[in-house]
């Protein structure tokens, strides 16, 4: 098969290798890409929501499955504009139309769906600029810490959590009212806090028939501790040890399967990935949002881990016949560390050579923000590289990745010493 893997991420890289690992695959490109990728892949210089140059890339290259890595394209209707096109409808796209993908592009849309299908979330309510006093009113009733979410896409910083009621006020009039993320906060979903810790599941479906992928957790903090500035997230761990079969099941039984009943309830089509992101309150799981692809780091854990044929079940996928196909997972543990840009999640500079990627040992590197220019390889993001290891337990893996990473070096180069800490 011809393969079409977009994104430029680590994501986007663990996907592909295991793509370029399976006999199935006859050619692999991906667009945009990264210094990475172009090693497994064919990079094409194309951006992701661009679809006309998207479609053009198709069909010269006669691709027959696109796996689309970001969540922007699929919001924008990536999927709708293939099938809504003669040329290309034939073409597999694995990620979901753009009705399902508001499950991400829209948290008010995301909490709507929970209600109605009995799937256990955080008690809410949603508001916009006209209704700000009965926001506050609403905000008086809870007590801290508030949590507020922009309901639109807002790069991972939309959501704050303020312990102060007065700061809370002032944070929701910025949203509300000084559109303090643009668009994207003009509605506001205010939530009651969830004490507990987080991990993410994840499941691939056909619409009908779903595989739960491996857990995975993920360290979002800049700062050892889990403090500092939110970030794409600095490093995972699969599985997560502390998510046992009994709270798989309750997983499974009360968020799985009601969220694939509820999509077909709803009519919204869905052949992909879902991100199902939750915390663990007491015994109980509960959602804290869906996201409609895979995420990253996560990908460089769970799909390292994947032993089954990922062309297969992304085939399968397409098909609508997952339930045909099995699912085998590697039984070890995977972790990965991220190596960002100095001053990453803020500003930080780019175009620096990374070297000693050639001495890793008994570890997968990905990219990143990755890019070759006169056969070097340059940081061209802020976080830049992902190195994961396996082990029989969480500290082995953590060990391999820990040990290769120090091999690797670029200016301003700074990782977390501590992923694992809290488990
Ligand atoms: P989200 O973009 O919805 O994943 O939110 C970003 C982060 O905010 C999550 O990863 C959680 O750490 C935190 N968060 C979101 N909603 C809640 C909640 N209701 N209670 C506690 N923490 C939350
Ligand atoms: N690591 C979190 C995400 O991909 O959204």
């Amino acid at each position: 098969m011809n393969i079409l893997v977009l994104g430029a991420g680590g994501r986007e890289h663990a996907i592909a290798l295991k793509i370029s690992q399976s006999p199935k695959t006859n050619k692999l490109l991906v667009a945009p890409g990264n210094a990475g990728t172009s090693n497994i892949a064919e990079n094409k210089a194309i951006n992701v929501n661009d679809f006309e140059a998207i479609k053009k890339l198709v069909t010269e290259e006669e691709i027959d499955l696109v796996i689309v890595g970001p969540e922007d394209p699929l919001v924008n209707g990536i999927h709708d504009f293939f099938l809504a096109d003669e040329e290309i409808r034939h073409v597999a796209v694995i990620g979901p139309q753009k009705a399902a993908a508001t499950l991400e592009g829209s948290k008010q849309f995301a909490k709507e769906f929970m209600m109605r299908h009995g799937i256990p979330t955080a008690a809410y309510q949603s508001f916009t600029s006209t209704d700000i006093k009965a926001a506050y009113a609403f905000l008086e009733t809870l007590s801290p810490p508030y949590v507020l979410k922009a309901d639109g896409l807002a790069a991972g910083k939309g959501v704050l959590i303020l312990h102060d009621l007065e700061e809370a006020k002032n944070e929701l009039r910025a949203m509300l009212v000084d559109a303090k993320f643009g668009e994207a906060s003009q509605t506001v979903v205010i939530e009651e806090f969830l004490d507990g810790i987080e991990l993410s599941c994840f499941v691939l479906t056909d619409g009908e028939n779903y595989k739960i992928l491996p857990t995975a957790k993920d360290y979002k903090r800049i700062g050892e501790g889990d403090t500092g500035l939110n970030t794409g997230g600095m490093g995972a761990i699969s599985p997560v040890p502390f998510a046992d079969k009994a709270f798989m099941d309750k997983i499974e039984n009360r968020i799985v399967k009601p969220t694939i009943e509820g999509l077909k309830k709803d009519d919204l089509p869905y052949k992909g990935f879902i991100f199902i992101g939750l915390i663990k309150v007491g015994e109980e799981p509960k959602v804290i949002e869906y996201n409609v692809r895979m995420g990253d780091p996560e990908t460089e854990v769970v799909f390292p881990r994947i032993k089954s044929d990922v062309v297969d079940l992304l085939t399968a996928t397409a098909k609508g016949e997952l339930d045909q196909i099995d699912l085998d997972v590697d039984e070890r543990t995977a972790t990965t560390v991220m190596a960002v840009s100095g001053g990453y999640p803020e500003a930080y500079e780019k175009g620096k050579e990374i070297t000693g990627v050639d001495q890793v040992e008994n570890a997968l590197v990905f990219h990143a923000g990755t890019k070759t220019e006169n056969q070097k390889v340059l940081t061209n993001g802020g976080r830049v590289i992902a190195v994961t290891g396996f082990g029989e337990d969480f500290k082995e893996a953590l060990n391999l990745s820990y040990e290769n990473i120090q091999k690797l070096h670029f200016e301003g180069m700074y990782y977390r010493k501590d992923i694992g800490f809290d488990l």
